[in-house]
């Protein structure tokens, strides 16, 4: 979605501009633009499509600037086109702005405003910023900006430039993402900290009604009322950069790739084998509160939401609390009471989810604990949460999520241990669920040596416009996740059911065109899974079936099959989603998709 990359310092603006946008391209977007000021003049420069074609197009110019601000739109108000990509501007074109995140009140603001006598030129609700400021300007924009501010209802980061304010980039925060990072006498604003990564490892992570001013040789951040802030500086390490494809094609297959490592890493120095406990230091300052809690609700989108649902099963079957699961995006609309004996639960890669980040602030308002599995460093979500875990994964390019939910189910695992084990789970059962994730990243290691063979079977498959796949219990987010996977890199229609679901609807669809994924694990589903299989084979139906070596009855019903190693239940749902990730990746590659960028979706959902 949206990303914002600003400089301000001494060296020519333009190629760290265009530098930082190829770095949130994985973002998501369609257009692209940037501003400098060149002689006093605002210089603004876009275009439709990708980063290339603004750098294209930025070639020729002489500009040595060195400051300025950029930006990748997502569209929601308005089309893509040149006039709706940021940045905006006012009715002088001295004010340029870049916006992530959505102004609610544009529609009342602009009417205000063209009342006035300004003439807007986009559909955009951010161009309301740059009129407004113009509006509010006398003799200080800072307090301008500030007054801005106070009318604009919704969430946003703003990079923001003025043509007769040489050397200073003004940011402000209300919900959305960007952050500083601090360079020596040069400083940047960011979406995220990847796009920085080659200027520096230095970041402060602003709050909410936080507004930093940078220049070429200082900067300083302020609140809403005008008073300066001390922020601590934040130093990020190397490995929670890393965005190079390292030799493989996409950056999603280098992902499925890296999972033995994440895996591993989600648990290194967490685990205390001989204890059977998980040690989780981030969870340690609220363990007293965490002890009395009697309920969780589990909150999250997207992926993150298929690992909140296998996560209600493993603490189900790990702690004594009643677990409650929520899509983010519904979860205001109800009427929960959320008090001190609630924890609620945000799982989001990129901690920046806008849907997530407003449950969790409605958490927040009713008094619950807040907790969070997060992925990105410092985000939004990691800072309002009480208390949390980092999944230490490295960064997530590839939009369909991958080693980041493997990683989401290992966290789930170690939380419930750590609550379970205060409660009624034994040594010994923490000990074999220990000792079971200890194996996992050489169990994964085995899957991705089938590789080959689950191409094979995904160029077999990859001419089905339909596919169903089925699931039960801790498997049956599996087949979400499994279905998720396929229709978004490969536009193929696919469905994620409960298996026990099918015969109330689903089965009517199948036939020889039909295909179904079933995931069928020895455990205590595997008869109830082989009867669901019968009835598909006897509409005729193709079965493709993910399931265990020894699993003898179920690999001579499926016209095809896929052998994962056999782990806890619990914990199989890791193993049995690599083969469903590979699969996905390869009908995808076979069609020609676009697999990292697929159409319409972007990485960080920032707008609800
Ligand atoms: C988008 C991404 C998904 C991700 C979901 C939730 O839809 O494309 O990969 O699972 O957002 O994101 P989060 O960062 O909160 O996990």
């Amino acid at each position: 979605m949206c990303g914002i990359i600003s400089y301000c310092g001494k060296r020519p603006a333009i190629p760290i501009l265009i530098d930082g946008l190829k770095r949130l391209e994985y973002r998501g977007y369609d257009s692209a633009g940037l501003s400098t000021v060149d002689n006093n003049k605002m210089v603004t420069i876009k275009t439709v499509g990708k980063v290339a074609k603004l750098e294209n197009k930025t070639a020729g110019i002489q500009n040595s600037s060195t400051f300025g601000i950029a930006h990748t739109r997502w569209a929601t108000h308005g089309k893509p086109s040149e006039i709706n990509a940021h940045p905006q501007s006012d009715c002088t074109n001295k004010i340029s702005v870049v916006h992530n995140g959505i102004i609610e009140n544009y529609l009342e603001l602009r009417e205000e405003l063209q009342k006035k006598g300004h003439r807007f030129k986009s559909q955009t609700d951010t161009e309301v910023v740059a009129h407004l400021i113009e509006d509010n300007y006398e003799d200080d924009l800072e307090v301008a900006i500030l007054k801005t501010v106070e009318r604009l209802v919704g969430t946003f980061g703003l990079a923001i430039i003025h043509s007769d304010f040489d050397h200073r980039v003004f940011i402000v925060k209300r919900g959305s993402p960007i952050i500083i990072g601090i360079g020596d006498d040069e400083y940047f604003a960011a979406s995220d900290s990847n796009a920085l990564a080659p200027y520096t490892h230095k970041m402060i992570y602003l709050s909410d009604d936080e507004f930093a001013v940078l220049n070429s040789n200082k900067y300083y951040i302020k609140n809403m009322k005008n008073q300066i802030l001390e922020k601590k500086i934040e130093i990020l390490e190397e490995d929670d950069y890393q965005v190079d494809k390292k030799g493989f094609e996409h950056y999603m297959l280098k992902e499925i790739f890296e999972q033995p490592e994440s895996i591993k890493n989600a648990f290194r120095g967490r685990i205390i084998i001989n204890e059977g406990v998980s040690k989780l230091g981030g969870l340690e300052p609220v363990v007293d509160r965490l002890k009395d809690i009697k309920k969780m609700i589990i909150i999250s989108c997207g992926t993150s939401y298929h690992a909140g649902l296998v996560g209600r099963y493993i603490f189900e079957s790990l702690t004594e609390l009643d677990i409650e699961i929520e899509l983010a995006s519904e979860f205001r609309y109800r009427r929960l009471k959320l008090d001190e004996d609630v924890a609620v639960l945000a799982i989001s890669q990129s901690g920046e989810t806008a849907d997530t980040l407003a449950a969790i602030k409605e958490a927040k308002r009713k008094g619950a604990l807040l907790l969070g599995i997060v992925n990105a460093v410092g985000t939004s979500i990691a800072q309002i949460t009480d208390a949390g875990v980092y999944n230490h994964a490295g960064p997530e390019i590839g939009v369909a999520s991958t080693k980041i939910y493997t990683s989401q189910l290992v966290i789930l695992t170690l939380m419930a241990l750590f609550i379970g084990r205060y409660q009624s789970i034994s040594f010994s059962e923490g000990n074999e669920i220990l000792c079971a994730l200890k194996k996992l990243p050489d169990q994964v290691k085995d899957i991705l040596k089938n590789d080959n063979q689950i191409k094979k079977i995904a160029s077999k498959y990859s001419g089905y416009n339909d596919f169903l796949y089925i699931g039960r219990l801790y498997n049956y987010p599996t087949a979400m996740e499994g279905a998720l996977k396929l229709k978004e890199i490969s536009y193929i229609h696919a469905e994620g059911y409960p298996a026990g679901e099918m015969k109330h609807g689903p089965i009517s669809l199948i036939d020889e065109n039909f295909p179904t994924i079933a995931i069928v694990p020895i455990d205590s589903t595997y008869d109830k899974m082989i009867n669901n299989v019968h009835e598909i084979k006897a509409r005729n139906g193709k079965i493709l079936s993910i399931t265990n070596e020894k699993a003898e009855k179920i690999k001579k019903l499926s016209d095809d099959f896929i052998c994962v190693p056999q782990t806890i239940p619990i914990l199989q749902p890791i193993l049995n989603i690599i083969p469903l990730q590979l699969f996905a990746y390869y009908v995808a590659r076979e069609k020609g998709c676009d697999i990292d960028k697929p159409r319409n979706l972007a990485k960080s959902v920032t707008v609800e």
